[in-house]
């Protein structure tokens, strides 16, 4: 497959879980990938996969919720590629707790990577993106993809900030899409059911069968489930498609 050959990609929290099978499927299409994450040196492991894949990668050492650290990292990813094609704002964290007994902390620490993170990367490279151009000189845009999640439709007992930062993330992919979609950039979100991470790996065994008794398709959703949706927004097929927040939770919620 090449359907995203010459694109140049980032995406965050590209480390691990989620985000490296992203980055792994993109690179699968043909994609040169940015891998970003809270240290560059923990970016080496995926880096090496996309390298053994043939595509150009780099590791980036960048916290998501430092406006002047995400600035900085998007300069000199175009330094290194020369342009930015894909954004892939991965990168998250759960603090849990109940909303009586929430710290302004947890909340804030929340709010920060996943909402903030998300706004910062898509501030940051929409400008490179409006400079793109297509072979024939009309404006190629680009591609931003958001990573949500089921229960920042649904709201979830427990994760008063992490569904907040989540629902935000649905409500930003949707004015992104708006304000950049006559620059032919696009901007869509992906929202993961219970997907099988070191995120998820933690909860007690009685609420991951509670989520089980709720998924028609009766299994919990790999990295790479997530990875097929980014890689098909990323590419043309998608093409005509903005706005949108697609759920991929095994029929969990409609
Ligand atoms: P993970 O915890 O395995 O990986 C997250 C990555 O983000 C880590 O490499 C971490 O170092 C990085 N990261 C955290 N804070 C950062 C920061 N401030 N700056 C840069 N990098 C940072 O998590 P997982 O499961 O791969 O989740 C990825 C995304 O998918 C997250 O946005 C998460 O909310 C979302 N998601 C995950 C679900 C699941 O079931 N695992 C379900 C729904 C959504």
């Amino acid at each position: 497959m090449s359907n995203l050959k010459g694109k140049v990609a980032i995406v965050t929290g590209a480390a691990r879980g989620i985000g490296a099978a992203i980055a792994k499927r993109l690179a699968s299409e043909g994609a040169d990938v940015a891998i970003c994450d809270l240290k560059a040196e923990w970016c080496d492991e995926t880096v090496k996969a996309l390298e053994a894949l043939g595509v150009k990668a780099k590791g980036y050492g960048v916290n998501v919720a430092v406006s002047e650290e995400v600035d900085a990292c998007v300069k000199s990813v175009i330094a290194d590629f020369g342009k930015v094609d894909i954004m892939v704002n991965n990168a998250g964290i759960t603090k849990d707790g109940l909303l009586m007994r929430m710290s302004d902390e947890d909340w804030d620490a929340v709010l920060n990577v996943n909402l903030k993170g998300t706004f910062l990367f898509t501030r940051a490279v929409a400008r490179p993106m409006m400079k793109n151009k297509a072979a024939d000189g009309s404006q190629a845009g680009g591609s931003i993809i958001n990573i949500a999640s089921v229960v920042g439709i649904m709201g979830n007992a427990g994760q008063a900030n992490y569904t907040a930062s989540k629902g935000g993330v649905i409500a930003l992919t949707k004015t992104t899409a708006k304000e950049l979609g006559s620059r032919n950039i696009r901007c869509n979100a992906v929202a993961p059911g219970f997907i099988q991470s070191k995120m998820t790996d933690v909860l007690p065994d009685d609420v991951k069968k509670s989520y089980m008794d709720m998924i028609p398709l009766k299994r919990f959703g790999t990295a790479d489930d997530i990875a097929k949706a980014v890689a098909w927004l990323a590419g043309e097929d998608a093409s005509y498609v903005t706005g949108q927040i697609i759920s991929v939770n095994g029929g969990m919620l409609g």
